[in-house]
């Protein structure tokens, strides 16, 4: 059993016996966030992607807590850099880790981190596929709907799906009704919406809509947890 706790945007912590894993950590400048990056404890810290709102604070938590980044080759190496550990892997490979297995999948969608007046590309983004105490979390990062959801439904038990539904940089929550369609996950969790005006959405909504096609799904408040 483990705990899940969402801290606003894309930012999860899953607490597990064997350690505690962050989820794309924006805090600092998050306008929803009310946890301080130096309050958390985590052991490793999974990044999707190099934009601002995803990558967060990553590297000053992971230095705080001698904690490893998991990140696509080129984000963990850009985080090494930083001074951060970092543990690279890529789209389509998983690893053990103490905690459980941890599975990269491809996201529709951009990646770069800021760099005076560019950017600094840091490869594609993707999502993650976290299997710990035998339950699997898709953590879908920042992606349009693709139609290859529906073999991640087919390939893997998918316990609970964490889905962006805000639109304008992702999918809305029209094209993340079809992704719950696809992926058939025992519990849907919205999330990347209402953060900024770019990406209002009605979670509510989301979740009846859900409900009517027979996927229960479930929206957070802010620093809310469930068990999983
Ligand atoms: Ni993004
Ligand atoms: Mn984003």
């Amino acid at each position: 059993m483990s705990k899940l706790t969402w801290y606003g945007h894309s930012a999860f912590l899953i607490e597990t016996e064997t350690g505690n894993i962050l989820l794309d950590p924006f805090l600092s400048g998050n306008p929803k966030a009310t946890v301080k990056p130096d309050t958390i404890q985590a052991d490793y810290i999974l990044v999707t992607h190099g934009h601002g709102d995803h990558l967060g604070d990553a590297v000053e938590i992971a230095k705080n807590n001698q904690a490893t980044i998991i990140a696509p080759f080129e984000l963990a190496t850009y985080c090494e850099n930083k001074g951060a550990k970092a543990h690279p892997m890529h789209i389509g490979g998983a690893y053990q880790f103490p905690f459980g297995r941890v599975k990269l999948t491809q996201a529709l969608h951009g990646s770069a981190a800021p760099s005076g007046k560019g950017f600094v590309y840091t490869g594609n983004p993707c999502g993650f596929l976290v299997t710990v105490d035998d339950k699997t979390i898709y953590f879908a990062g920042d992606t349009g709907l693709f139609y290859d959801m529906k073999l991640l439904g087919e390939l893997e038990q998918i316990d609970v799906a964490l889905l962006p539904i805000g639109g304008n940089f992702t999918m809305d929550a029209t094209d993340a009704l079809k992704a719950v369609e696809f992926l058939k996950p025992k519990l849907t969790i919205p999330m990347h919406y209402n953060t900024f005006d770019l990406i209002r959405a009605d979670a509510d909504a989301f979740v009846r809509n859900c409900q009517q096609r027979g996927f229960k799904a479930r929206a957070l408040q802010v620093n809310e947890s469930i068990e999983v």
